[in-house]
């Protein structure tokens, strides 16, 4: 969609008129790291200047004083064309130089050089290809921080040609929040997010979507993940959008969002017959052709905690449908038989409507 003509300040104003808060997110965490202590690569003591930075846009050789290649270097000598603050290459180009096919590194784009059976984060496709499967990666996005983000869809911005660059969502300079994930129109307020690796997993297998699991307290002590998918899809979760006259008949699909007052779970459509708690609780039958979909455990937070199958605490969220980089089916959908439309597969695992 496109918005305008008129002023950002406005639009600001008036969508936060519309919804009745003070700001997109109210205030943040006080405290910043992964809530179980685990390590975060690019951050605190793993955050290598290097990895990113070339001082002089010149380097004879690697750091260990010979011409071998290394992670996201190609060839010595190394003399790329000067970027804004010191990059060794552009900002997209740059993370896609370690994260694209790159054994021992996860791997983002395309076919994953790692071999793990599904990634987490799923995959993009090609820079400025706007795949009909996810994200759209670009190289001219503007500014990934504050309310210039509002600009890739109105004003002049369309929704349907829009674009996403890595440091949108990850901040370059991690704090140890789980994958340096940030709030794109606040970095720096978000709180500490409930996203939990199986602490016995290790190397590219702590990767591995079997290997993570979502939990909140629905609270600035613990928030789900997707509370960094407001900042752009604003009108897609909230009881404001999904539920307007909030008779409990929805408008738009709910999707679990703590800090608009929508903390939905499988159990809450028994009463109406609307979605089938024990069908969930069982995993067998209709729907369930396709593995289980992902879900937000309220109450969790441990990997353990993450994992407890119980329709009366688990949510129905963004990533149950999305792997949020992309995947090989339409809209980033997790499952894999969506080519000509959605469901019944995932879709009758809550609410059992197929009769298969
Ligand atoms: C994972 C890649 C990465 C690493 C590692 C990294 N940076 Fe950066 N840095 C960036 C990117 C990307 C930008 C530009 C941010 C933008 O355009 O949004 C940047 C910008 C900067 C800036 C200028 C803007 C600002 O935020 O102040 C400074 C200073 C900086 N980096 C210093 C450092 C130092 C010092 C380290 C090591 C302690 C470091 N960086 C490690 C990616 C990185
Ligand atoms: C020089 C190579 C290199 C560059 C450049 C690089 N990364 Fe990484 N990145 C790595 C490595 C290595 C890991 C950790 C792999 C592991 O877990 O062993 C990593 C891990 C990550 C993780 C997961 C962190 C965690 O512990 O959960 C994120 C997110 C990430 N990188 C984002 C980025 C973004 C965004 C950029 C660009 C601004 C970028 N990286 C640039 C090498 C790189
Ligand atoms: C990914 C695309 C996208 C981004 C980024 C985006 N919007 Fe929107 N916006 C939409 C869509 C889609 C609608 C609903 C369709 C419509 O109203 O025409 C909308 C509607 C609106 C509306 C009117 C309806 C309402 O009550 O919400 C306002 C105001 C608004 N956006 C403000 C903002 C602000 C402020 C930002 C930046 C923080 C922003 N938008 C960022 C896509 C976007
Ligand atoms: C629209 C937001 C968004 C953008 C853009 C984005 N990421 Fe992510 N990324 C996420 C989220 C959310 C996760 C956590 C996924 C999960 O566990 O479900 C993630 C996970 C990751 C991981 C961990 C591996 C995995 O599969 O979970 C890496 C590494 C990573 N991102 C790097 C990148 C790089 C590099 C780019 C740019 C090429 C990028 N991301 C762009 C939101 C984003
Ligand atoms: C920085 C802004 C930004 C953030 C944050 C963001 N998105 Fe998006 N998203 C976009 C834009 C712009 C588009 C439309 C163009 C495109 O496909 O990239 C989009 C498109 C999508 C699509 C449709 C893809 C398709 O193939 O049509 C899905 C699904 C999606 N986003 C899910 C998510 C989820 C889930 C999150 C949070 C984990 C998220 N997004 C966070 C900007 C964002
Ligand atoms: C119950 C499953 C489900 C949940 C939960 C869900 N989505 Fe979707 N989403 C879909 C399906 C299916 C489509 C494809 C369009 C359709 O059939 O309505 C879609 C389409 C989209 C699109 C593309 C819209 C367009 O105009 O092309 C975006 C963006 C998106 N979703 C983002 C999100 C975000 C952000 C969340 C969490 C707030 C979310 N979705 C939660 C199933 C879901
Ligand atoms: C992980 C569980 C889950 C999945 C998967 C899921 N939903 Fe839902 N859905 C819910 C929950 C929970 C509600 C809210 C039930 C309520 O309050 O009546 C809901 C509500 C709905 C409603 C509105 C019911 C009403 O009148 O309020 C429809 C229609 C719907 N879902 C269709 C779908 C479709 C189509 C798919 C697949 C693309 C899907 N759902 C996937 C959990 C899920």
């Amino acid at each position: 969609m496109a918005q305008g003509p008129g002023d950002l300040e406005g639009l600001r104003q008036r969508f936060l008129e519309g919804t009745g808060r003070s700001q997109f997110h109210p205030a943040g965490g006080s405290s910043r790291s992964t809530y179980d202590g685990q390590a975060v690569y690019h951050s605190n003591e793993l955050l290598i200047c290097s990895d990113c930075h070339v001082m002089h846009a010149s380097m004879q050789h690697n750091y260990a004083g010979t011409t071998d290649p290394v992670m996201g270097i190609s060839s010595f000598p190394f003399e790329p064309t000067p970027n804004p603050n010191l990059l060794k290459y552009n900002k997209l180009d740059l993370c896609l130089s370690c994260h694209d096919n790159v054994a021992g590194v996860p791997d983002v784009m395309g076919a994953d050089v790692n071999g793990l059976t599904q990634r987490a984060g799923g995959h993009f496709e090609a820079p400025e290809s706007n795949p009909a499967t996810g994200h759209n990666l670009g190289y001219n996005v503007g500014p990934s921080t504050g309310f210039d983000i509002c600009m890739r869809c109105h004003f002049g911005g369309t929704f349907a040609t829009a674009q996403v660059t890595c440091v949108d969502c990850h901040t370059p300079h991690g704090y140890g929040n789980a994958r340096n994930l940030q709030w794109a129109s606040d970095p720096g307020a978000e709180p500490i997010f409930g996203l939990f690796v199986n602490p016995a997993a290790s190397g590219m297998a702590r990767y591995e979507a079997a290997n993570v699991g979502y939990g909140t307290l629905d609270n600035n002590t613990l928030r789900e993940v997707t509370s960094i998918c407001i900042d752009c899809h604003h009108t897609f979760s909230g009881s404001y959008y999904v539920d307007p006259n909030g008779n409990g008949i929805h408008e738009r699909h709910p999707a679990y969002n703590s800090e608009y007052n929508s903390t939905n779970t499988i159990a809450q459509g028994a009463a109406k017959g609307s979605t089938d708690p024990a069908h969930w609780n069982a995993g067998t039958g209709a729907g369930f052709d396709v593995p289980r979909v992902r879900f937000i455990v309220q109450g969790a937070d441990t990997f353990a905690g993450t994992q407890v199958v119980d329709a009366n605490t688990n949510g129905v969220f963004c990533l149950s449908c999305h792997y949020v980089h992309g995947s090989d089916n339409a809209f980033g959908l997790v499952w894999s038989n969506a080519q000509y439309g959605a469901g019944p597969s995932a879709c009758d695992q809550c609410h059992n409507k197929s009769g298969l």
